[in-house]
This record gives structure tokens, C-alpha cells and sequence, in this order.
């Protein structure tokens, strides 16, 4: 059995990997490698903790734990036992389980399938700990104590190979906990932010307008960006003010509780966010009016404010409820940024008036938009050549299940 001891991998949505992996390096963390919907990699344990409360791209970071391959079902329970049960969580911990499938035989009948795998693997926990500790823990599918990840893939010389990770956050980490006020059809914190990084926006050199706001998402990422205030500012600050109640997972885990130069790291870093915090926002306050958040539904715009100041960047952000056909840029420098409604979640059939929504910015920007630049998000490709302009760059993404593509424009 291999046992892990610096090796993570950070989840993020499909094509943002190779952002991911920079922004990792630029964390910290020794190596990078880029797979499918996310980053392994490897870094001391107060790198992966950086990383849980600066990375603004991952979903989630797990830690790699054990791994070793079985013949079938029942060897994988034998398997299963052999591991220290009592070094990895409490008796009197919660736990729950996720099985996923990677690259597996194709004469799979050994392994039946992943809600069965997930009963093996937590009968050998459950009964290590009758057996050790004359105690079972108890399994929870909501608010874990401890949440397990197991990867099953085919083997070398076994005809399968298991991985065990730890999920060390709980909750993803794209929910900040600002998005109070909901609207339909949001996209997600991470994404939003990745969608600004790979246009390049530079707070320094131009302003933001996000013509089509929704709940804000990502002006108010644009603003965290433009402040180099850590994304997990909001949690941290609710965690220090109730330190008995744990917001990620790794609290509960002996690789933190029994660590105490990880602990005194782990303070360190909470204050850390705190400062950069308050530095940041301090910083936004001197230049109010560079991200303006514009949408054309009153509803919209009331739970955008709403997202915003629960972000403390109400005051920052500068709110309009327009049509986004009527919005002209601020500055001599401008990014037009938007996620119009798709036609898949929003409005659907009502393709006449979408195509008349997206044509009608592609000749708005044609006409005002000179020098500036803009950058259109969308799952649907029929609206998108319906804007009529010639893209810069366009970049291939997936919102949950949908492909999406990211077009840039360039008005010289
Ligand atoms: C897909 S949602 C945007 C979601 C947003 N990115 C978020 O994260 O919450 C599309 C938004 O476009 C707005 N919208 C539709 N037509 C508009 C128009 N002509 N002008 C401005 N906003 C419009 C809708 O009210 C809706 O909030």
C-alpha cells in the first residue's frame, strides 16, 4: 500500500486546468501537473492551506492519502482494513463517502458499481473501528465531520487501482459566501473569476463593466481581484469571530489537530486574510466608479447590492439597471464583459428576441465601443455568431454541463 504524504489535487471547472496550475505555482506549491477538471500537485501542508483560502479558480483541494490496487469487491474491503482508521479521523467523527470511476477494465463485473464500492469501503471503516475502539463512527451525506474520496482506476497488476483522498474543505470553495440574493441561471464564483483572468483584465489599466450583472458574480470577483483581497475573506472572518464552528473539513482531521506548527501556521494565515482584507478594501475605497455592474432587470440589480455588500464592496461597485445596449464605457480604457442569458435556462424558445439581444450588442459595441474591448460568455454557439463581429481570441469552457465559449473583441 502507498502512503501519500505531499501530493493535493485542486478540482476546478473544465478548461480553466491550465490557469489553475499557475495560479498554484504562484501560491506556492512545488510542482503542478494539469489533468481533466483539475490540478495534482505538490506542496508542504501550509501551502495547501494557502491554497484553500487564496486559490480563486479550484472548487475544491483534496489530499491524497493511500493507494493500492484489489482483485475484486471483497479484496478491496480486506484491502480497506489494513488502513489505520484511527489516524485519518475520530470515532466520534461523521463521515461520508464518494466512489468515483476513472479509466477502469472494460470487463468491470468485479466492481458493480460506485454505490456499491462506497458500501464496501465503509463496512472495513466501520467495522476497524468495532474492532479497535469497540466504537463505530456514524455515516453523514450533509455536513460531514470528514468526507473521503475514493478514485477506483484499472490496475497494473491487480486488475484495479484505488485511490484514497481526503476532501479538506467541506463546502466548495467557489461559494464564498456572498451570494445571498439569488437570480437565475448565476455562474459560478471560480469561473467568474476565471473568465477575467483569461481575458487578461488589468485593474490597473482598465475599467470594468459588466453589462449583464445577473447577482454580480463577477464584478464583485473583479473587485476582489482589483483589491488582492483573498477569496476566503468572508468565511475566515465568520470563522474568527465563532472559532467553535468549523468551516472547512481539515479542522476535524489529525493531519491539522495533530500538528501544531500546521495550527500556528493555519492562525498565521487567517490574520493574514484579515489584513489583506481590510488593506484592499481600503484601497478600492480611493477609486470608486472603475466596476460598474449593469443589468436590465430591477430584481437583478436589487440582489446584485445585496451580493455586494455582504461583500463590504457595495460602496466600490457602482450599480445601473439599463439595457445593456445603453451602457457606454467609463475611462479611456473599458471592458464590456457579459453572460447573456443562453437560452437553455433563461428565456427559452424565445430565440427571435435573443437573437436581436445579441446582435443588437455586436452593433453596439461596432459603433461605441471604440478602443475598448469586449469579452461575451455563452453556451449558446447559434446566438454567438448572431453578435456579427469578428472575435480576438475565443476559449472553449464548461458551466456545469454545458460548453460554453468565451469570445473576445477588439474595437480599434
Ligand atoms: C445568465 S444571466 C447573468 C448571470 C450572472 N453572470 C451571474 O453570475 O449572476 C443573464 C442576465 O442578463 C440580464 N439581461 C437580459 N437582457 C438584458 C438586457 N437587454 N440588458 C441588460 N441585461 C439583460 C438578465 O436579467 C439576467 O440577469
Amino acid at each position: 500500500m502507498k502512503k501519500y504524504r505531499f501530493e493535493y489535487f485542486a478540482s476546478c471547472p473544465v478548461g480553466i486546468e491550465g490557469l489553475l496550475t499557475q495560479e498554484l505555482l504562484e501560491i506556492g506549491v512545488k510542482t503542478a501537473t494539469a489533468t481533466r477538471g483539475g490540478v495534482q500537485f505538490e506542496a508542504f501542508h501550509e501551502i495547501a492551506l494557502k491554497v484553500i483560502l487564496y486559490s480563486r479558480l479550484a472548487s475544491r483541494v483534496f489530499k491524497f492519502l493511500y493507494q493500492f490496487e484489489v482483485v475484486n469487491e471483497k479484496d478491496y474491503y480486506l484491502e480497506a482494513t489494513e488502513i489505520k482508521w484511527k489516524s485519518l479521523m475520530d470515532v466520534h467523527h461523521t463521515f461520508r463517502l464518494t466512489t468515483i470511476f476513472g479509466d477502469l477494465p472494460r470487463e468491470r463485473e468485479e466492481f458493480r458499481n460506485s454505490q456499491f464500492a462506497t458500501l464496501k469501503l465503509k463496512d472495513a471503516i466501520v467495522d476497524w473501528f468495532r474492532h479497535y475502539e469497540k466504537e463505530r463512527p456514524s455515516v453523514a451525506k450533509d455536513y460531514p465531520d470528514v468526507s473521503f474520496l475514493a478514485r477506483i482506476d484499472r490496475g497494473q497488476e491487480k486488475p484495479y487501482l484505488v485511490t484514497l483522498l481526503y476532501d479538506l474543505c467541506g463546502d466548495p470553495l467557489n461559494q464564498r459566501g456572498y451570494r445571498i440574493s439569488k437570480t437565475e441561471a448565476p455562474v459560478k464564483e471560480n469561473l467568474a473569476a476565471a473568465l477575467l483572468k483569461i481575458v487578461g483584465w488589468n485593474p490597473r489599466e482598465e475599467n470594468l463593466l459588466d453589462g449583464m450583472c445577473g447577482s454580480g458574480t463577477i464584478a464583485i470577483e473583479a473587485a476582489l481581484m482589483a483589491g488582492n483581497i483573498p477569496p476566503s475573506f468572508l468565511k475566515v472572518d465568520r470563522y474568527l469571530k465563532n472559532v467553535n464552528f468549523k468551516l472547512w473539513t481539515f479542522q476535524n482531521y489529525p493531519w491539522l489537530t495533530k500538528d501544531e506548527h500546521l495550527q500556528e501556521n493555519f492562525t498565521l494565515l487567517l490574520k493574514g486574510v484579515l489584513a489583506e482584507t481590510e488593506k484592499g478594501i481600503a484601497e478600492l475605497r480611493k477609486r470608486p466608479g472603475q466596476i460598474v455592474a449593469n443589468d436590465l432587470s430591477e430584481m437583478c440589480v436589487g440582489a446584485a447590492k445585496d451580493n455586494a455588500r455582504k461583500a463590504r464592496l457595495d460602496e466600490i461597485i457602482e450599480f445601473t439597471q439599463l439595457d445593456a445596449r445603453e451602457t457606454y464605457p467609463a475611462g479611456s480604457k473599458a471592458l464590456f464583459i457579459c453572460n447573456p442569458p443562453y437560452g437553455e435556462r433563461l428565456d427559452p424558445g424565445d430565440d427571435e428576441r435573443l437573437r436581436n439581444l445579441y446582435k443588437g450588442l455586436g452593433d453596439h459595441w461596432k459603433h461605441n465601443f471604440k478602443g475598448h474591448r469586449a469579452a461575451l460568455f455563452t453556451g449558446n454557439l447559434e446566438m454567438l455568431k448572431a453578435v456579427g463581429l469578428k472575435t480576438s481570441k475565443r476559449h472553449i469552457l464548461h458551466n456545469g454541463d454545458i460548453e460554453c465559449r468565451l469570445a473576445e473583441y477588439k474595437f480599434y
